[in-house]
């Protein structure tokens, strides 16, 4: 068998033969929207990018070419990249996901001992992490320690088999170089030991980061082991509660459910998540007989794991304790979860009550029943939270009425947020049209700040150095304004090339048309426009892609940069003052045809220019006739298209 690629997480290798099988069967627009919801734009898709939190879509799919690329973390590639970069999965695991997908059959080989030597870090980090994961296990089960002391812990807390081997619960025992000496031993560096967080170094010596604690591993969604949270067990006042693993090549917290594998099919099931807040909650529910419960793990829940949750439901229950601090801390994230789009639901326990006591105090089935019949949606939540003393005063009133329009105006999707708001005018029994007005000033208030922080971001944003400088110096020196036309040239070719002008012209066609006698003076826009040329004359469309594939690394930066839609009015001026601006799109031609004629005068200014300094070292009156004409001539041209420009020129 041809082997080429290393399987070694897997212990095996997958053959060439299916590598090939998987890449042709492979649709990038149908991988990436497993994940990503995209919105076609022209022969390619976009969307906001899945990497970064940006606000203007700069995340291209390109079918034809079977690649993604994202300008906002620069981050691009094809469909098997792009489930590595997506999931945080090896080479290997992505293509055992996607030849799962397209139904692929993976013909695998064991491995040798080169082959493990070459694997990658990641991959060593998983296989590492799967050591160690199984060995705490062995512990808790076989060690005399670890049954003493781990198991016994967990039987006292009412853990089951079933449940140590759902979560592969583990124990660390009380040593200093206990995990190190016997990963050694199976022939793991001390390098990839402390890369993965297991052991750590201090001066130039090295120990185990878990002693003495039950161990609590945290899964990706394909089953691996990224992290751990280990338990104290001793009641020493010096100690953390928890040591957690500290972010690794395999492990970012934020963008970690708890819990999430074991609990991703009853989610889809029955279409809603309890939100809990760490390991021991989510495993007091399971022993409940409820199962589809993640954790954030002790912290607020951050956007990416937002967005993660989403991939299973939009539903999301969370459970709070019921002292003033769970209640403060339910406020808080029900805005949050509200803000990525989930509908949220709360359950408020009993004051003094965490999931794992209630749960324990209750029974099963009489915790699941209060569950059930204690959930509320958020405005019920906050109405009743607010209403205590609310509803004799007015002011107060007034207050629980802003506080509930607030969270309604954090809803992405207006329609849900109009349900909450007739919800709301229904329950305290105040007029829509009064919310209604309050909702609308709260969102013209949040996008007015949104609008002046993308101010401000824009001219944030590093111009070009001529412009840069010729803005700075006040000086219009010919060649930065020769310039500053060819970059709105590029700009027009970028962003509308296959537009119309009218009478069936296309952009690209007037603008190559019109300029084809001009040498770019820029290097990087002379680069991107001698492409257009060149591909309209060999009949290949060129696009943006076409260049942040094959342009050098200034070419790539102007086409980026230039691409972006921040030239479009602000949509709130035209609310604001009831102005109807036309996008570009619907002038191009009096735009195209003004850059056009720009680029030309500008040109012509910077020949002038040229020609007067030459004059100036010149003698004898041939030469000197022969400047005076050239000059007057260009003087006349100028003249000519200022008149069409409408730019006042000095005379002389
Ligand atoms: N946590 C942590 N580090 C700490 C304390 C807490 O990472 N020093 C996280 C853990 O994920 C923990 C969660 O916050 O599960 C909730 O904390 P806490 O309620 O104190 O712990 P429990 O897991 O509920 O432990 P127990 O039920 O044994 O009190
Ligand atoms: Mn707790």
């Amino acid at each position: 068998m041809d082997r080429v690629s290393l399987l070694p997480d897997l212990n095996t290798l997958i053959s060439r033969q299916t590598i090939d099988e998987i890449r042709n069967r492979i649709d990038i627009v149908d991988v990436v929207s497993d994940f990503v919801s995209l919105k076609r734009s022209g022969q390619n898709y976009k969307a906001l990018s899945p990497f970064t939190n940006e606000k203007t879509p700069s995340f291209y799919v390109v079918p034809s070419k079977g690649i993604f690329k994202d300008f906002s973390s620069g981050k691009g590639g094809d469909g098997i990249t792009f489930v590595m970069e997506h999931e945080g999965m090896s080479y290997v695991e992505a293509l055992k996901y996607l030849a799962k997908k397209y139904g692929v059959e993976i013909k695998e080989d064991a491995y040798t001992p080169e082959d493990v030597a070459a694997q990658s870090e990641r991959d060593s980090l998983y296989i590492v992490m799967g050591f160690a994961k199984d060995y705490y296990k062995d512990l808790l089960h076989q060690h005399e320690e670890g049954k003493s002391i781990g198991l016994s812990y967990f039987r006292e807390r009412g853990f089951n088999d079933r449940i140590l081997e759902k979560f592969e619960l583990g124990y660390s025992l009380n040593e200093w170089h206990h995990i190190e000496e016997a990963a050694k031993k199976t022939s793991f560096s001390e390098n990839i030991l402390e890369k993965a967080g297991l052991i750590i170094r201090k001066d130039d010596k090295t120990y185990d980061r878990f002693r003495g604690r039950v161990i609590f591993p945290v899964h990706n969604l394909s089953g691996k082991v990224v992290a751990f949270g280990a338990r104290i067990l001793t009641k020493e006042k010096d100690q953390p509660k928890y040591i957690n693993s500290p972010e690794t090549e395999i492990y970012h917290k934020s963008q970690v459910l708890y819990g999430l594998l074991q609990a991703k099919n009853e989610i889809r099931k029955y279409d809603f998540c309890y939100l809990v807040e760490g390991y021991t909650d989510v495993i007091s529910l399971h022993l409940s007989g409820i199962e589809n419960v993640v954790a954030s793990s002790g912290t607020a829940l951050t956007e990416e794991q937002i967005r993660l949750m989403r991939r299973f439901t939009e539903n999301v229950t969370v459970l709070f304790d019921g002292d003033a601090a769970g209640i403060k801390a339910a406020l808080r994230g029900i805005d949050l979860v509200l803000k990525g789009g989930l509908n949220v639901r709360v359950v408020l326990l009993p004051d003094g009550e965490d999931p794992d006591s209630y749960s324990k105090k209750m029974g099963s089935t009489e915790f699941q029943h209060y569950l059930k019949s204690h959930t509320k949606d958020f405005i019920s939540f906050k109405i009743d939270l607010l209403s205590a003393d609310a509803s004799r005063d007015p002011i107060k009133k007034a207050e629980a009425i802003r506080e509930i329009v607030t969270s309604i105006s954090l809803i992405p999707d207006p329609i849900k947020r109009s349900v909450y708001i007739k919800e709301t005018s229904d329950l305290l029994k105040i007029q829509e049209s009064v919310l209604l007005t309050e909702l609308n000033k709260i969102i013209i208030q949040e996008r007015k700040k949104r609008e002046q922080e993308r101010m401000r971001d824009d001219t944030a944003e590093p111009l070009p150095e001529f412009i840069e400088e010729a803005i700075q110096t006040g000086k219009t020196d010919p060649l930065a304004m020769v310039q500053m036309q060819e970059r709105e040239t590029i700009r027009l070719l970028l962003n509308y090339a296959e537009n119309g002008v009218g009478d069936d012209q296309k952009v690209i066609d007037f603008l190559l048309g019109e300029l084809e006698d001009v040498e770019f003076t820029n290097p990087v826009y002379k680069e991107i426009f001698d492409a257009f040329r060149k591909g309209t004359d060999t009949g290949t469309r060129i696009d943006n892609f076409y260049f942040l594939e094959n342009g050098s690394d200034g070419v790539k930066r102007a086409v980026a940069d230039l691409m972006t839609s921040r030239y479009e009015t602000s949509p709130h001026w035209s609310e604001k003052f009831h102005i109807y601006f036309p996008h570009e799109k619907e002038v191009m031609h009096d735009v195209a045809m003004s850059n056009v004629l720009r680029l030309k005068f500008r040109l012509i200014q910077k020949m002038m220019d040229e020609n007067l300094k030459e004059m100036k070292g010149v003698s004898d009156d041939t030469t000197l006739d022969k400047h005076m004409a050239i000059h007057s001539q260009l003087k006349g041209a100028e003249r000519e298209l200022a008149g069409i420009l409408g730019i006042v020129v000095s005379k002389g």
